[in-house]
């Protein structure tokens, strides 16, 4: 499978995503759709999310080779800690609003932490599952990375 995007990639790419969201009296609904007018910029075809995280967790510890995911602090709120294998240093981005979403591209390598009593962390993710596509150890994430330190 290619490395490219470990090769190119960039923390710098990591971005925060507005949700569209309507509001009333009666509560707030955000919403996600498919098509030339979402926020994402690729096509959603899988949701997961990971709730039950007792205090002190940290989760992800992987980057994708294609898949590009966004974020999302349905509940609660979490830490993201995004390293792009530069060397600077992972950029933390912390997550606690539902109508926000964190877009990661391929290529970055991602761990989750602080997070709240209650919290619920939701993906919405461009591919399905596959194993051989996650990179889970990083000493190889460094390899795929070499080029950019
Ligand atoms: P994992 O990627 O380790 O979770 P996290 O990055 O949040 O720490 O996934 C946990 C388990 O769930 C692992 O056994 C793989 C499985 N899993 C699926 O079967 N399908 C999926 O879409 C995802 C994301 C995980």
């Amino acid at each position: 499978m290619s490395p490219d995007h470990h090769a190119k990639s960039s923390t710098a790419d990591c971005r925060l995503i507005e949700l569209e969201r309507f509001g009333s009296l009666e509560g707030t609904l955000s919403v996600v759709e498919n098509g030339a007018d979402s926020p994402l910029g690729y096509e959603v075809r899988r949701v997961f999310y990971v709730f039950d995280t007792p205090a002190g967790a940290t989760r992800g510890g992987h980057s994708h080779r294609l898949d590009h995911e966004t974020l999302v602090a349905l509940a609660g709120s979490f830490d993201v800690l995004l390293d792009d294998g530069s060397g600077r240093g992972p950029r933390r981005v912390s997550l606690n609003r539902p109508n926000e979403g964190l877009l990661i591209p391929p290529g970055i390598w991602r761990t989750m932490e602080n997070f709240s009593a209650g919290s619920v962390c939701m993906a919405l993710a461009e591919l399905p599952y596959d194993e051989d596509e996650y990179v889970r150890d990083y000493d190889e994430f460094l390899r795929l990375t070499a080029a950019k330190r």
